[in-house]
């Protein structure tokens, strides 16, 4: 009886599975992009990608119009330390942004200023505004991702909407929870690569079999964020091969990197800044991952170029300009990371050169 109820149940399973691939699920958008034969179809999420992308359009702010002429004479600001190398006008013009893109609203200045001072980072009662703590760094960290990490965002760019679309809290944010957590991998630099080059077991590889879970479910999350399957990114009968695979597998290697250098220097260092409720359970600051970008598309906001409409956001990047004021003097402590036996990276020699940003 339990077998025969087993088998039934595998059936079911195996049916379903493969009806979804080869008849193609009602929301799935098929695209073949290898030679035929090769299984090199790419399935995006939305069957209709122009109904997505116009749906996507219909809520995003309008460009503000260029800035025009500033008053003459030296910048009048009293606290600025990150835009003080763009003009009076276009300061202006990136604040009613920012309030739009973060704060909900071009009138919602109050969400980051002591509306008394604008130049203070403190309201009247002398508390620090922790919004515009953090808003300082996000200038910051958006200049770095535009001017440091082209090998990734090319000439599109971002800016605080690509995250925040509209509202202070963007999407995919993430905590450490316990030494399972796969976007961990995403921070700590240990290797995705658990391949084998040999057939038999051998020293050279010792990935096990939990590692080889955390790479799939790691892969499964990108592929998720980005609403592709896997073939996006790789060629299904060599998961490892680079040669073989599409280059929007080596573009993505450069997001991981990007996403180090982002949750390890600008926003996990944050911890000490914020509002205790925006923290994780072990005290650690909210970070980002690649839907917090991407929100389920191949190309944030489909590849809309809206940064360059933006020079606020290409200045150079200065790394914490002044520390913050205090009470934030004493620099942030790392928080403890969970110890886990590290995989040797079985191809390390085979990928891309680790950038070093
Ligand atoms: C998301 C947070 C945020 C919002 C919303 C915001 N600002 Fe700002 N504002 C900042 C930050 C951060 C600075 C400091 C920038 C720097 O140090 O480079 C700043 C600086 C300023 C300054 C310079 C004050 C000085 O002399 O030092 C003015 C003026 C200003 N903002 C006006 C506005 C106005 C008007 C609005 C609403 C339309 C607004 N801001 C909305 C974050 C914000
Ligand atoms: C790479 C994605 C990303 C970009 C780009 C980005 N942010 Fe953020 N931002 C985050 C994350 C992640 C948080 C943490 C969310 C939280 O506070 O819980 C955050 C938090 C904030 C907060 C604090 C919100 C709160 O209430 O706790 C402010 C203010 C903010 N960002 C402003 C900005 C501004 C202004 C820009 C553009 C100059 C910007 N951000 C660009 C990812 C981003
Ligand atoms: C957005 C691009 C992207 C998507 C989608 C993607 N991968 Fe990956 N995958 C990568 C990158 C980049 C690496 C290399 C990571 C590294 O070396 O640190 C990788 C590595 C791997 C590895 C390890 C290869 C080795 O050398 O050991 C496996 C296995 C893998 N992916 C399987 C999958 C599977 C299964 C899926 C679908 C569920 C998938 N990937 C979806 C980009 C992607
Ligand atoms: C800071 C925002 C940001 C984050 C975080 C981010 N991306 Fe991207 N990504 C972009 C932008 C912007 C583009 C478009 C670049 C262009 O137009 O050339 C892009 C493009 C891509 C592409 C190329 C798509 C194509 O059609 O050629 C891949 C693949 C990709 N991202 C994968 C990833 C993966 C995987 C992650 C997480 C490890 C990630 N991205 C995290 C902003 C981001």
């Amino acid at each position: 009886m339990m077998p025969a109820l087993n088998r039934i149940l595998l059936a079911a399973v195996v049916v379903g599975t493969t009806g979804c691939q080869f008849f193609g699920s009602v929301d799935r958008d098929v695209v073949q992009k290898g030679s035929r034969g090769t299984a090199m179809e790419v399935n995006y999420v939305s069957r209709d990608q122009n109904a997505a992308m116009a749906a996507m359009a219909a809520k995003m702010p309008a460009i503000l119009p260029p800035a025009g002429e500033s008053p003459p004479g030296p910048l009048p600001w009293q606290n600025v330390q990150v835009l003080n190398d763009i003009s009076v006008a276009e300061f202006n013009r990136t604040m009613v942004s920012m309030a739009t893109w973060v704060a909900g609203g071009a009138g919602n200045c109050g969400y980051c200023h002591n509306l008394a001072s604008f130049a203070a980072d403190t309201y009247p009662d002398g508390k620090a505004i922790y919004t515009k703590a953090v808003a300082r760094r996000m200038i910051q960290m958006t200049r770095n991702i535009n001017s440091e990490w082209t090998e990734h965002v090319g000439n599109t760019g971002v800016t605080c909407y690509t995250c925040h679309v509209g509202k202070p809290l963007p999407n995919g944010l993430w905590f450490y929870t316990d030494e399972n957590q796969i976007l961990r991998h995403y921070l700590d630099g240990a290797g995705a690569r658990v391949t084998s080059k040999t057939i038999a077991p051998s020293a050279a590889n010792r990935s096990s079999v939990k590692q080889t879970e955390w790479t799939y479910a790691l892969m499964i999350s990108q592929s998720n964020s980005l609403g592709v399957n896997c073939t996006f990114c790789h060629n299904s009968r060599q998961f490892a091969s680079w040669d073989q695979a599409p280059p929007q597998r080596v573009t993505a290697y450069a997001g991981i990197q990007m996403l180090r250098d982002l949750n390890t220097n600008y926003l996990a260092p944050l911890a000490p800044v914020y509002h205790p409720s925006r923290l994780g359970p072990k005290g650690d600051a909210p970070k980002a991952q690649c839907s917090t970008c991407h929100n389920g598309v191949y190309k944030p906001l489909y590849g809309f170029q809206m940064a360059k409409h933006y020079p606020a956001f290409w200045g150079t990047h200065t790394d914490w300009v002044t520390p913050f004021p205090p009470p934030y003097t004493t620099p942030p402590a790392p928080v403890p990371m969970d110890t886990v036996a590290v995989a040797t990276d079985s191809a390390a020699a085979a990928g891309p050169p680790v950038r070093t940003p």
